[in-house]
């Protein structure tokens, strides 16, 4: 039988059964790609990959009443801001692809929790340093066990047959993008081959029972570089976020089989590689000034749990060449939105100003529950008057100016008075609703101009 050729694109992973000039999925000219049909002896060639193909075990039809609904089994990897961010452990013979932008700490990660492994063979494969950059890191990292293996090889068979001759428990792949399979022509990092990759390790993982940790690289737009069907393909899909410049590192997924997408976890680099910080909330606001104009404090809820953040904004009479408007971890939308409600209900005239707004920490708040704290914010730098240090504002703003109630208020305010906050401003409707913590004085408002009277006397 002939065997058939397949086309691809480059940009986008679309597959044809011709060549094309211009692909018809994304438009792109010149980007179609021949990839040649894998011949059934070349994908035979280790027995991980025979497994992986499926002729050795073929699965049959079950009634989904006969089938077996045990939770899934989970393993602790040692680092609980992980953990969490998975959803309460790794799930055995899993794929988790790790993203983030070069140096902000995958790999150190993960050479961490091959440490913190106990009992569990790991199998470390390297496409991109050498064995011995590996070991030197991890001499820096303490990290040292027998049960580590450590393979240099980038060829997609080689790492087949070392799972297969290895038997590990996890797998750590670093990264998809340097492994290719050497049937397909196309070269490394190329649609054809991340998604050819990421399918047998992936196939290899279920019928192996391991568990595997997948390093992605991402593009300049911050998605992970190959085709989306990468994503869709594994079980979860965390992205490894910070400012490079700045030691903090926020873990967050985007993608998870087995868990919620809420939770974040948060890391230091340090010396010693990366540590956790179980509160958030104290890292985000130390070295915060007191008593100074264009400050205030959110509490936004990352998953199960509330975070404080500080935000600072910052108006200035506009240059001759009109108003500029910038916003750094906060919509850009929504804070327009609310530089319009201050000015029309709120009593404040912006326009003929510039207003700068941001999130310090490089935390990225996502949640109408730091509205309040936004207008404040902004109207405290307007007007050139500080609010207290000790004050914490929460609330949704709607056009009319109203100020809206949130969710899981209670647990806000608790970390707000836990903090060491004496006075927060909340919706006025709640004042029934909330048990109020100790030492914490409640600022029921019900529209922006009450909270801007309120805090900015
Ligand atoms: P790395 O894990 O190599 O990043 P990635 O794999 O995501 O590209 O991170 C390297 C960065 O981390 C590098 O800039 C140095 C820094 N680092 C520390 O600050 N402390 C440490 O103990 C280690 C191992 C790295
Ligand atoms: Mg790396």
């Amino acid at each position: 039988m002939k065997e058939k050729t397949k086309f691809f694109c480059k940009e986008c992973g679309n597959e044809t059964h011709k060549w094309f000039g211009q692909c018809p999925a994304c438009g792109n000219w010149n980007t179609i790609v021949e990839a040649p049909a894998v011949s059934a002896s070349s994908k035979q060639k280790s027995g991980a990959a025979k497994a992986a193909s499926g002729a050795a075990l073929r699965n049959r039809p079950r009634p989904i009443t006969e089938l077996d609904s045990q939770e899934e089994l989970r393993f602790s990897t040692g680092i609980g801001e992980l953990d969490r961010v998975l959803g309460g452990g790794a799930v055995i013979g899993s794929m988790v692809l790790f993203g983030g932008a070069p140096g902000i700490g995958k790999s150190t990660l993960l050479l961490q929790i091959c440490g913190l492994l106990r009992g569990q063979k790991i199998l470390y494969v390297t496409g991109e340093e050498s064995a011995r950059q590996l070991k030197l890191r991890a001499q820096r990292l303490g990290v040292e066990r027998d049960a580590i293996y450590v393979l240099a090889e980038t060829n997609l068979d080689n790492v087949l047959a070392s799972i297969d001759d290895l038997a590990p428990d996890v797998v750590i792949i670093d990264s998809i993008q340097t492994m290719f399979n050497g049937d397909l022509s196309s070269g490394p990092g190329s649609v054809t081959q991340v998604k050819d990759c990421t399918m047998a390790l992936m196939q290899t993982a279920k019928a192996g029972g391991f568990t595997c940790f997948v390093v992605g690289h991402i593009n300049k737009d911050g998605a992970i570089a190959g085709p989306k069907v990468l994503e869709h393909m594994v079980d979860c899909v965390l992205y490894f976020e910070g400012d490079r410049a700045m030691s903090y590192r926020i873990l967050r997924a985007a993608k998870n089989r087995f868990g919620s997408t809420n939770e974040i976890g948060v890391f230091e680099m340090a010396d010693k590689g990366l540590v956790e910080v179980p509160n958030p909330s104290e890292m985000l606001l130390s070295g915060r000034p007191k008593n100074c104009p264009g400050n205030c404090v959110a509490c936004v809820m990352e998953g199960s749990r509330p975070i404080l953040a500080e935000i600072q904004a910052l108006v200035a009479p506009a240059g001759f060449s009109g108003a500029r408007r910038n916003t750094n971890g906060l919509d850009y939308n929504r804070t327009m939105l609310l530089l319009a409600v201050l000015d029309k209900r709120g009593g404040i005239s912006l326009s003929g100003c510039d207003a700068y707004v941001n999130v310090i920490g490089g935390l990225e708040l996502d949640e109408p529950a730091a509205d309040l704290a936004t207008v404040l914010a902004i109207a405290s730098s307007a007007k050139e008057r500080a609010i207290g240090a000790d004050t914490a504002a929460i609330g949704e703003v709607g056009l009319t100016g109203e100020v809206r109630s949130v969710s899981n208020v209670s647990q806000r305010l608790t970390e707000v008075a836990r903090l060491g906050f004496k006075r927060c401003v909340i919706p006025a409707h709640l004042r029934g609703e909330v048990k109020t913590p100790e030492g914490l004085q409640l600022i029921p408002v019900r529209n922006i101009r009450e909270a801007i009277d309120a805090v900015l006397v």
